[in-house]
């Protein structure tokens, strides 16, 4: 990604927050329908209390592909996020992300040179036989690498359905950005390590030639820094101090965190897993702290708190701020577009084989629109 930044205005930076909100809602009110505001769980409170939809990764990508109505779509998420519901978006609608600086290092780890590179020199070693698999934590670009190359693209929510697709059609996939959601996966679905070799993308390779060959799938080496936060040391503290307390986490965190949770799933998952706890039940929830805070406050019946002492902030997802919404909102009242996502065409096409591939494995009633909290704050 190659962002474009543009300053805010001073006569926006300088109103006080209560202001900034109010604002943003009289926008919201004069934009009416034909402007839809999507929300990722880890936005901060300040800016998801506008969207219309909020979802995980997975969630917002089918809601995107549904928008008939709306001309415009405000993605209140990270840049890979707003490029997928360009791709899903006819070519009338436009996709606007309020800062251009919200992008997310994970994606940035996987280069489409890099990962050309890795497939030419496997296919080289006689691996032939090999589904490409991208989290949907990635450029355009690999998506349409993926698409053009028979594979697929996944989320969090639905990893295990997309490896089982791939693994009915080779033998072998290749993972990546994310090694974590590579290695969790595969590990649930009873692949061994030492069939999951990892590709270093700075050493092209890092394996003996020989792991390739027998792995089942070859994980790329990418992380999200913000999800390695916990460690194993933080579930044994609480096992020690609080048996009692629930564990449940993200599958970014890394293997041995998943391995000594009770649950782990997806943004969404792991809000429907608080929503149905009894009251009293107490959590230790290892993910993005924004989400972790909201649950805290939504469900005071319940006694939650974050996995980490560290608190496990995404950088990127806080670049969307009230400010960069209310600009974005009261430049879009003017017949004016800020940073508008345009995805290539030629980059498009194989983008969107590889998501359709995706949103063909499930249907819409499994996680559709019916537990999104579709807020009517559009007058
Ligand atoms: P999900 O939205 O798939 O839960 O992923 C979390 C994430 O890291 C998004 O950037
Ligand atoms: Fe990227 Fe991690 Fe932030 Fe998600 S939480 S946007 S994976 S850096």
């Amino acid at each position: 990604m190659n962002p474009t930044f543009t300053p805010l205005p001073e006569t926006i930076t300088s109103l006080p927050p209560d202001e900034i909100q109010r604002r943003i809602a009289e926008a919201r009110r004069k934009l009416g329908r034909e402007v839809v505001l999507l929300g990722h769980h880890y936005q901060a409170d300040e800016v998801i209390r506008h969207a219309d939809f909020t979802g995980d990764s997975f969630k917002l990508a089918q809601i995107a592909a549904r928008q008939e109505q709306a001309h415009t779509v405000v993605f209140c998420g990270v840049h890979f996020m707003a490029e997928s519901a360009d791709i899903l978006t006819s070519d009338e609608q436009t996709v606007l992300l309020p800062d251009m600086g919200a992008g997310c290092s994970m994606a940035d780890m996987a280069e489409l040179d890099d990962v050309e590179e890795a497939w030419k020199r496997l296919t080289e070693m006689g691996i032939d036989e090999m589904v490409p698999i991208t989290y949907m934590n990635s450029t355009a670009a690999i998506k349409d690498f993926c698409g053009r190359h028979g594979g697929v693209v996944c989320t969090s929510s639905n990893a295990r359905e997309v490896l089982e697709w791939a693994f009915e059609r080779s033998k072998r996939v290749f993972f990546f950005p994310d090694q974590h959601l590579g290695r969790n996966t595969g590990h649930a679905m009873g692949i061994p390590l030492e069939q999951m070799p990892l590709w270093d993308p700075q050493v092209k390779g890092g394996a003996p030639d020989e792991a390739y060959r027998n792995a089942r799938v070859i994980l790329w080496k990418g992380l999200c820094s913000v999800h390695q936060i916990f460690r194993i040391d933080d579930v044994e503290r609480l096992r020690r101090d609080d048996p009692e307390r629930r564990v449940i986490v993200h599958p970014e965190c890394n293997f041995e965190v998943v391995q000594a949770a009770d649950l782990v799933g997806s943004t969404e998952y792991i809000i429907r897993q608080v929503e149905a706890a009894p009251a009293g039940t107490k959590w230790a929830i290892g993910t993005e702290y924004h989400l972790v805070d909201r649950l805290a406050h939504e469900h005071p019946e319940q006694d939650i708190q974050g996995l980490s002492k560290t608190r496990s902030i995404c950088p990127t997802m806080t670049r969307i701020d009230p400010p960069h919404l209310l600009y974005t909102l009261e430049e879009l009242v003017e017949g004016r577009q800020v940073n508008p996502i345009h995805v290539p065409v030629e980059i498009a096409e194989g983008a969107r084989t590889a998501l359709d591939r995706m949103l063909a494995l499930k249907g819409d009633g499994s996680v559709g629109t019916k537990d999104s909290r579709h807020r009517e704050n559009v007058a």
